[in-house]
C-alpha cells in the first residue's frame, strides 16, 4: 500500500495560534503521518494559545485518528517581521507580550531549533503566516508603510526562513508556504498590498526552489488555498462572501476544508513528492480554472445605454 509515512521526520510549522487555520490543520496532518511537530507563534497570540492548550479547549480538534492528542514538541515565539532581535524597535522589545518570550526574531527561532535538534535536525518547514495592516484598504489607498509591512511579514519572511533554516535541514528537506489566488487575479477587498505580497511569495517560491535546491538539496513549494474562514481571513472582512462565491462557482461546487490543505501539505513535504519543487499547487476545488462565473447571466445593455456603444 502506498502511504504517507513521515515517521522519524521532524517539522516546524510557523503561524499557528489556534485550531482554526491552515497551520494547525497542516500540523495535524503531519502528525497523522507520523511526524513530530513544533510550531512557531506570533508573540501577541502566544499567551492565549498556550492558555487554550492548557485549559483543554482544543482537546477535540487535537485528537488524532489513533485517539492520541496532537502534541507540539516545542512552541517557539516568532515575529516574522524581524530577522534579528536587534532589528526590532524598542516599543516592540519592551511590549508586555514580547518582553518575557526571549529572542522572537527569525534568527532567534533558528538558534532555538539548532539548540533543540542540532544540525540536520529538521526535515520540513511550513510558512503559514501573513499580515497586512492595511488589508481592508484598496491598493490605491495603501500607504508605502502598509504595503511594505505586508511584503515584509507575508513574503520576505519566507526568504529569511529559507535562507536561515535550510542549512539546518536534512538532505531531502522541504519548505512549504501558503498563498492565495489574489496574487495572480484581482480579488476586490484583498487590499493593503497583500495581493502584491502573495505575488512575490509565488515568484520567490520558484527562485528559492532553484537557489536552495542547488545549495542545500531542499524543495520549496506553495499551496494556493481556496477561501477559508480562519481568524486571519475573518479579519479581512470579505471571507464569508468569498467562501460562498467560490463554492457556487467552482468545478466542485463546495467549500474547501482545512484538512484538505493539511493533507496536501503532508504529501508535498513527503518523499512521495520528491520530484516536485518550485510549484504552486491549488487546493481550491478547481476555482482557479474557471474563466466565467456560473451564476452570472449576461443581459445586453438596453438601447440608448452609453455602454452599448
Ligand atoms: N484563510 C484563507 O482564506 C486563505 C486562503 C489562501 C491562503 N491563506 C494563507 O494561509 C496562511 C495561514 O493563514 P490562515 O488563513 O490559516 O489564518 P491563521 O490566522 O490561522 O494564520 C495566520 C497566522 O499568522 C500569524 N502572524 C501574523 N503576523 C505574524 C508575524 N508578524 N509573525 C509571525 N506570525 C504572524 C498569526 O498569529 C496567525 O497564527 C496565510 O499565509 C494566509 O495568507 C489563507
Amino acid at each position: 500500500m502506498l502511504t504517507i509515512d513521515l515517521s522519524g521526520k521532524r517539522a516546524l510549522v510557523a503561524g499557528v495560534a489556534d485550531d482554526g487555520g491552515f497551520g494547525f490543520a497542516i500540523a495535524k496532518s503531519l502528525a497523522e503521518a507520523g511526524a513530530r511537530v513544533s510550531v512557531a507563534t506570533w508573540p501577541p497570540a502566544l499567551g492565549i494559545f498556550q492558555t487554550l492548550l492548557r485549559r483543554g479547549k482544543m482537546n477535540e480538534s487535537r485528537t488524532l485518528s489513533n485517539g492520541q492528542p496532537l502534541e507540539f514538541e516545542h512552541i517557539y515565539p516568532l515575529d516574522a517581521a524581524y530577522d534579528t532581535l536587534a532589528a526590532a524597535p524598542p516599543e516592540i522589545v519592551e511590549n508586555k507580550r514580547y518582553k518575557e518570550v526571549g529572542d522572537f526574531s527569525v534568527a532567534g527561532l533558528v538558534e532555538r531549533v539548532r539548540a533543540d535538534f542540532g544540525e540536520g535536525g529538521i526535515d520540513f518547514v511550513v510558512h503559514s503566516l501573513a499580515n497586512g495592516p492595511e488589508v481592508r484598504k484598496p491598493l490605491l489607498d495603501t500607504s508605502r508603510e502598509g504595503y511594505l509591512a505586508a511584503m515584509s511579514v507575508s513574503a520576505y519572511s519566507m526568504v529569511s526562513m529559507v535562507a536561515r533554516l535550510a542549512p539546518l535541514m536534512k538532505p531531502g528537506g522541504a519548505f512549504l508556504s501558503l498563498t492565495y489566488m489574489a496574487g495572480e487575479r484581482v480579488i476586490p477587498g484583498y487590499g493593503g498590498g497583500m495581493s502584491s505580497a502573495k505575488a512575490a511569495l509565488e515568484s520567490d517560491t520558484r527562485t528559492l526552489a532553484y537557489e536552495a535546491g542547488r545549495k542545500y538539496g531542499v524543495r520549496v513549494n506553495t499551496i494556493s488555498a481556496g477561501p477559508w474562514a480562519s481568524r486571519a481571513a475573518s479579519a479581512i472582512g470579505i471571507i464569508d462572501e468569498m467562501v460562498a462565491y467560490c463554492a457556487r462557482n467552482s468545478p466542485l461546487p463546495e467549500g474547501i476544508t482545512a484538512k484538505e490543505v493539511g493533507d496536501t501539505a503532508a504529501f508535498l513535504l513527503s518523499p512521495l513528492a520528491s520530484g516536485i519543487t518550485g510549484t504552486t499547487v491549488y487546493v481550491d476545488k478547481g476555482y482557479h480554472a474557471m474563466g466565467k462565473a456560473v451564476e452570472a447571466r449576461y443581459s445586453p445593455p438596453p438601447e440608448g445605454d452609453p455602454q452599448a456603444e
